[in-house]
């Protein structure tokens, strides 16, 4: 597909509106213009008559476009700024210190999943957001059902709903005494202009977006490494090479599934036309290679 000319439109399995024909685009310049480009949007807002998922409920972020997308996102800003995250770090430090030193202790052979790339985002994300650990496996799993791609509807919108519940009953103790969590600092300084429904909607995207993406990456770097000893020993000779490692690692893993969005005009591609309406998907994967 990246070596034809124009552009391929496909039928195309989509979490919420099931199947649908979209244009796809797998090169570089398509995919970078297509993502700089406001007349593709993520979507409008929730849609009432399509089934209640994590993908298709209010605060859900991506669903959102425009000015609509800018007030919700804007809630948010104050918790990841640079000078927050970077307080995390001590903490983080010891955690990640404690875990390496278990599995030294526990000795070959050890499981990195479970040892490591987990548990390391699960307890970052149950921290920021007020979330007891205990319950991992209920949203690790319910995380899995979301994220993995395959799952239809119905499957979707029960693990949704459980992770609704478990979300609720956070959002109404930050509502009561705001915590030092992301949904404590949403409360104190947003609290007015969003509903209980919405936060639940902050909480869940970010327990799910903030864990699994993260543990992924973690996962499958350490394995990209493994198999390329030349690159493992040049980052393990120099550590001032450490972010552009990691960039390049997100490059070349190319976690995300791809993207899918809509065109609210007619757009000229470079050179290709891509009509008012038409979904539009957009692979991180194929274009990054
Ligand atoms: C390696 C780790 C991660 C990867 C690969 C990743 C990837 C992505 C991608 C591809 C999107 C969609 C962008 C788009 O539609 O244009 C996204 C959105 C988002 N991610 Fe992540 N993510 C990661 C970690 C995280 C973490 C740790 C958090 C939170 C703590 C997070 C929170 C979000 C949120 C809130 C959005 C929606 C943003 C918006 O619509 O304004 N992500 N992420």
């Amino acid at each position: 597909m990246r070596v034809e000319d124009g552009l391929p439109r496909l039928r195309v399995f989509h979490p919420v509106r099931g199947e649908i024909e979209a244009v796809v685009l797998t090169r570089y310049s398509d995919v970078r213009a297509a993502f700089a480009d406001e007349r593709l949007v993520t979507g409008n807002g929730i849609d009432a008559t399509l089934p209640r998922t994590l993908f298709n409920r209010p605060g859900f972020l991506p669903a959102y476009s425009g000015p609509e997308h800018s007030r919700l996102r804007r809630m948010l800003t104050g918790s990841f700024t640079v000078r927050q995250v970077e307080q995390l770090r001590p903490a983080m430090e010891t955690m990640v210190c404690d875990h390496l030193d278990a599995m030294v202790e526990h000795g070959p052979v050890v499981d990195l999943v479970e040892a490591f790339a987990l548990p390391i985002p699960s307890l970052t994300i149950c921290e920021l957001l007020d979330v007891p650990y205990g319950t991992r496996s209920m949203f690790q799993r319910c995380s899995q059902v979301i994220t993995d791609g395959t799952a239809d509807a119905d499957r979707l919108v029960a693990a949704s709903a459980e992770l609704n519940v478990a979300m609720a009953d956070i959002v109404t103790r930050n509502r009561a005494t705001p915590g030092d969590g992301v949904l404590g600092t949403v409360v104190r300084e947003h609290g007015a202009e969003l509903t209980d429904d919405e936060l639940i909607g902050f909480g869940t995207t970010l327990l799910v977006g903030g864990h699994e993406t993260t543990a992924t990456m973690l996962a499958l770097s350490v394995l990209a490494l493994l198999r390329n000893p030349h690159q493992l020993a040049a980052l393990r000779d120099d550590p001032a090479v450490t972010g552009t490692a990691v960039e390049e690692l997100l490059r070349h893993l190319a976690i995300p599934a791809p993207l899918l969005r809509t065109a609210v005009a007619d757009i000229d591609l470079n050179g290709n036309r891509i009509d008012a309406g038409e979904h539009v998907l957009l692979s991180p994967l194929t274009a990054d290679r």
